[in-house]
């Protein structure tokens, strides 16, 4: 342990939002004298940044932050810290559940993170009277003046957006990270140009319902056109977008810029309208099919991807049906599939569970093996086009070969070439193996 007890180790659990929330607490600490570092045995401060969507998320990230207690018993001053959704779902039983937690702030506190430090490090040994208990719901926070501490590379992410109001039925997020408010589009512009000129070339603009950002004078379309102009930015990302905010608007600026990627992932949730009546989605399966038709028309080559939930409660055989005849009709490039899990605070948590664990399970491994066919069959459909990749560094399996992105999102491979990441260059795909896609230079295209 350091002195000055200032070295912090961050573990983040959940989604895309919350990996950028640590860097949102990195850059508060850093501000303040602290450094990052990225093994627990070199820290004096433990941070667990948790997720609350499925129980079983925070069960391992609550798991995590009582094994790291061990590094309190080897090294006395050290300090526990969970972050996140689970703190404002928990409240203050986290510290009463779990001794090894000393503080726990949720969402929108992060800014006060240095004041509980300052108290810990001022209190003697191990005095706990300073464990401490944070949540500023709903304070309107977007943390918008904080530049993230991000670890340098090529492609970087900027919450534009912060909370939901759509109350699916199902989901916590809406009374975890409160209610929805936008960052105003001058300062993500400002942050999308201090971080070209630090190399990045692909920033994925994030919220938790990003096509209804609105910071009063700018839709979303009108940011992610402003974002693309920026110098020095090849590729612009997003996600994640609710079905019923999906504009032919936004479609049509995806298609109009080049480097807006066509990669849309648009949860569906359900192919039953019944079910999704029920989930509080605001459409129907009609209507969700014909947003499909919509992005299709105007985007031949989009990557189409969704999440399902399986087991919602009262979903028939024939529900689960229309749900699995959804996939093959869309015939999505790919499908995150999740057993439904009930929350607290949600409207769904009051409805009767019909569904065993057993049935649950069963109708999850039917639909993902449903999808993997549907996606091998999609990626096959790429043999024999040319387009472009973004290169990102060695392929995970040999270091020889180089890997990139298309612009849809799928994985290429090019067989021992010799790289930089960071370069744009024009394959021609030759083959698909599961879910990568094998390719061979043609042209080399530098920015
Ligand atoms: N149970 C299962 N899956 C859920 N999701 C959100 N809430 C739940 C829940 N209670 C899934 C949805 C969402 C994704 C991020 O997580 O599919 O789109
Ligand atoms: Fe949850 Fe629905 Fe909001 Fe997505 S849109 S974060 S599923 S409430």
């Amino acid at each position: 342990m350091t002195a000055d007890r200032k070295k912090f180790y961050i573990e983040t659990y959940g989604c895309q939002m919350n990996k950028y929330d640590s860097e949102i607490v990195a850059g508060i600490l850093g501000k303040e004298g602290y450094t990052q570092v990225f093994r627990p045995e070199e820290a004096d401060i433990l941070l667990v940044n948790t997720c609350s969507v499925r129980e079983h998320a925070e069960t391992r990230a609550l798991g995590r932050a009582d094994n790291l207690g061990v590094f309190k018993h080897k090294t006395p001053g050290v300090r526990i810290g969970v972050l996140g959704c689970i703190v404002q779902n928990r409240g203050e039983k986290i510290l009463e559940d779990h001794s090894a937690v000393d503080f726990a702030v949720a969402p929108d506190s992060y800014r006060q993170l240095p004041k509980i430090l300052n108290n810990h490090r001022e209190a003697s040994g191990d005095d706990f009277s300073v464990r401490a208990f944070l949540d500023e719901s709903d304070s309107g926070e977007t943390y918008d003046d904080v530049y993230p501490a991000r670890v340098k590379g090529l492609s970087a992410w900027i919450a534009v957006m912060r909370g939901c109001d759509n109350f699916c039925a199902y989901c916590i997020v809406p009374h975890v990270r409160g209610r929805e408010r936008s960052r105003p589009a001058a300062h993500v512009v400002e942050e999308v140009r201090k971080l070209a000129d630090e190399g990045v070339v692909e920033v994925t603009l994030l919220g938790q319902n990003v096509n209804s950002y609105d910071d009063g004078t700018h839709d979303f379309p009108d940011l992610l056109e402003k974002v693309a102009e920026q110098n020095g930015i090849g590729r612009v990302r997003f996600a994640t977008s609710h079905p019923k905010d999906l504009s032919e608007k936004l479609v049509r600026t995806v298609a109009d810029h080049e480097k807006i990627c066509s990669h849309i992932h648009l949860p569906v949730q359900s192919g039953s309208t019944r079910i999704l009546r029920v989930m509080n989605r605001a459409y129907t399966r009609e209507a969700y099919l014909e947003r499909v038709d919509l992005i299709r028309k105007h985007l031949p080559n989009v990557g189409l991807t969704t999440d399902i939930i399986v087991g919602f409660p009262g979903e028939t055989q024939s529900d689960f049906e229309q749900t699995k005849s959804l996939l093959r009709e869309v015939e999505f490039d790919g499908a995150f599939i999740f057993k439904y899990s009930p929350r607290p605070h949600t409207s769904a948590a009051g409805l009767k569970e019909t569904l065993t664990e057993g049935e649950k399970i069963a109708r999850l491994q039917e639909l993902n093996a449903v999808q993997k066919t549907i996606t091998q069959k999609r990626n096959q459909m790429h043999i024999g086009r040319t387009a472009q990749i973004l290169v990102e560094g060695p392929s995970k399996k040999s270091l020889k070969d180089a890997m990139g992105r298309l612009e849809n999102n799928k994985i290429v491979v090019l067989p021992d070439t010799k790289l930089q990441p960071g370069k744009f260059v024009t394959v021609k795909i030759t083959d698909s193996k599961g879910i990568t896609l094998f390719g061979e230079l043609v042209d080399f295209k530098f920015q």
